[in-house]
């Protein structure tokens, strides 16, 4: 007869070895880790504490009380990542596809309550068939479980998803009402209904990583954050993201040591270049900015005509939302809208201060635009900055034009400090779209209407292609020279430290979605 440890041991190795040594060869040979890996390889070495491991389903229909296996297809527990504790689950794809039964929810509940108590972020690494098909609506009760969790979870504690596998139907909406999606490329995919559905209802023939793929969620829907090579890769770009972030709402964000110098920064005297039309990479001024190498940009090919992401300086995390001009020479439109703002809500849920950097024509013109909602997405945008009462700061390097100038975290809507640089433009529209229509009866009546143009183009740009007409106004608080631009936000993020705002009461806004 065995012992009582003998029994203990053999349960926990049957549980580590999921649906067994055939299958975890099959995950291995589509170059996938299993779950206890992927753990293993997110958590710092030995953190790992498994709850539920010896957890096992209770359904008897199909035959399924002979293929019982412990853990029942989810592995959940905590652990720390860089010495920080957060909790953790991994569908283990090799336990009935790492179908969701009601057990299994109940498992990744447990795991969600706990976060939430103790106040860590929650990492959910997703890699199942779905509902798991031999429980019927008990499996769909534990899906709505995990939702309304996700929701109270939302503004409390930081939730990430990494889709490391399949994903589809109604488990995708986990991940979608997390703060952040992370998609393993060509081993993973997304989707609502798959190609075989699609080519019934809507004829498309279409490949499940054309329709949900890594890349097609990276470019296309922005449903995905971040996307990787492999699941080591993925692993990685998490802990990087859980470095910018507190641990929870009322927490602020991890700090490294940092020893002030000198903090002038020439190389951003000569990044914008000075025909005002040509483009230049945004990312070339936050990286002159920022403390060197720590930029992690989010939504990297989403919408590039805005770049957001995480960054340090002096040590401490800030968020960034900056106009991109290399890309439709930075104009707002739908998707960069959303992209910002829901990147500004992340930063102003967990106290991250905010950076914005302005380069902006104005909106992207055109029915495709309107009819889509510039008006309602540009919006989200407006509202979120608006509504955001961490530190915010501004900095226009060039172009400020139009209802952009006020949405870019202008001094109208709540910023704390604004800067310009010498060579920024701040007004209504550009120069020459302005005379044509403020001077246009005398144009046209001038005996050389072209030269007119060009006299009236200089004197509206005098006038109003530089900062000091808001300068005088105060809408700027100081023009800065470009190399002077770390130091300043230094000093002023460190005087914004403190900053307390109280919002007026209300249940919740209701941001124009
Ligand atoms: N419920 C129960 N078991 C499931 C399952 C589910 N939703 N999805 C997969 N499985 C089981 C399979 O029966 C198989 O079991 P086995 O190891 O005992 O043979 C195992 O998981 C692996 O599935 P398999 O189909 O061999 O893997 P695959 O990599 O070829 O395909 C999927 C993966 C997810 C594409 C495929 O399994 C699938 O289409 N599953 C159903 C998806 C679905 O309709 N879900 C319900 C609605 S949300």
């Amino acid at each position: 007869m065995k012992d009582n440890q003998t029994i203990l041991q053999d349960k926990l190795k049957a549980s580590k070895l999921g649906g067994g040594q055939e299958r975890i060869k099959k995950q291995h040979a589509k170059g996938k880790l299993t779950a206890h890996e992927r753990i293993h390889f997110l958590l710092d070495e030995g953190s790992f504490e498994e709850m539920g491991a010896l957890v096992t389903h209770r359904t008897k229909d199909f035959g399924m009380d002979k293929q019982v296996f412990y853990g029942d297809g989810v592995v959940t527990g905590y652990g720390t990542i860089n010495d920080r504790q957060v909790y953790v689950f991994a569908q283990d794809f090799t336990v009935f596809g790492g179908a969701l039964s009601e057990t299994h929810a109940e498992k990744i509940c447990k795991v969600m309550d706990m976060a939430m108590k103790i106040g860590v972020p929650l990492i959910g690494l997703n890699d199942s068939g779905g509902a798991r098909i031999q429980e019927g609506v008990r499996s769909l009760g534990g899906y709505a479980d995990i939702f309304h969790k996700n929701v109270m979870a939302s503004g409390v504690i930081p939730q990430i998803s990494a889709i490391m596998g399949p994903c589809a139907g109604g488990a995708v909406y986990s991940p979608a009402m997390t703060d952040f999606t992370l998609m393993v490329e060509n081993s993973s995919y997304m989707f609502v209904t798959g190609p075989n559905v699609v080519k019934t209802v809507t004829n498309e023939e279409v490949t499940s990583e054309e329709l949900g793929g890594a890349s097609t969620h990276a470019t296309k829907s922005g449903v995905t954050h971040l996307t990787a090579a492999n699941d080591i890769a993925c692993i990685n770009q998490i802990k990087q993201l859980v470095s910018y972030m507190p641990q929870n709402c009322e927490d602020t964000p991890a700090q490294l040591p940092y020893e002030l110098g000198e903090e002038v920064r020439d190389v951003l005297e000569e990044i914008v270049p000075e025909n005002a039309n040509q483009p230049y990479d945004m990312r070339h001024v936050i990286n002159g900015i920022i403390d060197e190498e720590s930029f992690f940009e989010i939504h990297k090919d989403y919408a590039e005509n805005i770049v957001v992401g995480f960054a340090r300086i002096a040590g401490k995390s800030i968020g960034i939302v900056a106009n991109q001009p290399i890309s439709l020479a930075g104009v707002l439109d739908v998707e960069a809208s959303k992209k910002a703002a829901r990147f500004t809500r992340f930063c102003d849920c967990f106290n991250i201060p905010l950076l914005v950097l302005v380069d902006v024509p104005g909106f992207l013109p055109g029915t495709d635009q309107e009819w889509n909602g510039i008006i309602t997405n540009g919006a989200k945008l407006l509202y979120a900055l608006s509504e955001a009462t961490v530190p915010k700061i501004t900095v226009i390097t060039r172009k400020a034009y139009g209802g952009a100038y006020d949405v870019m975290n202008s001094k109208h809507i709540g910023a704390d400090m604004n800067y310009a640089w010498p060579g920024a433009e701040i007004a209504v529209m550009g120069a020459k779209g302005a005379s044509e229509i403020i001077f246009r009866k005398e144009i046209a009546s001038a005996e050389d209407p072209e030269a007119k143009l060009i006299e009236k183009e200089k004197e509206y740009a005098d006038k109003f292609a530089n900062p000091y007409s808001a300068a005088e106004r105060g809408f700027i608080d100081e023009v800065i020279l470009p190399k002077d631009t770390r130091r300043k936000l230094i000093k002023a993020f460190a005087m914004l430290e403190n900053k307390s705002v109280k919002l007026p009461k209300k249940k919740h806004g209701n941001i124009p979605l």
